[in-house]
């Protein structure tokens, strides 16, 4: 009864997911891009509240780069965020990072 709950959910996750190509798109980028660093994956976004995501992703991810620019632990990152790339999909990575935000009350299936 479990297993089929279980296969049931991630079936409508993957389809919800798979539906919407933005935040699809969004989660590509941060299982490539920012998992290497910060392994929590869907607990590393959920930590956050949407408005922090928001407000570090606005003006195509600034606040974010900035973050990491900063930082010489995130070192490896700065090539990255540096790059036309990151801007190029902050869009996509915003919506993925908003929508599974603490307070959306979604769960995403990257793992
Ligand atoms: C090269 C490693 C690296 C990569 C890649 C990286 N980060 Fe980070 N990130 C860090 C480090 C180091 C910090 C600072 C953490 C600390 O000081 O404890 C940080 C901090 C953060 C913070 C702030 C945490 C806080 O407490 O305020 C957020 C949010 C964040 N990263 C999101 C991302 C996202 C989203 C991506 C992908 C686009 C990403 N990071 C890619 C290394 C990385």
């Amino acid at each position: 009864m479990i297993k089929l709950l279980l296969i049931f959910l991630s079936l409508t996750i993957f389809t919800l997911s798979s539906s919407d190509a933005a935040i699809y798109k969004g989660q590509r980028v941060f299982i490539k891009k920012c998992l290497k660093c910060h392994k929590g994956g869907q607990n590393f976004v959920s930590q956050y509240k949407m408005k922090k995501w928001k407000k570090l992703m606005k003006k195509k991810g600034r606040g974010l780069a900035k973050l990491h620019l900063k930082n010489p632990k995130a070192k490896k990152s700065w090539k990255y965020f540096k790059s036309s790339k990151f801007k190029k999909k902050s869009k996509h990575l915003k919506q993925f990072l908003i929508e599974y935000a603490k307070d959306s009350g979604n769960v995403p299936a990257c793992n």
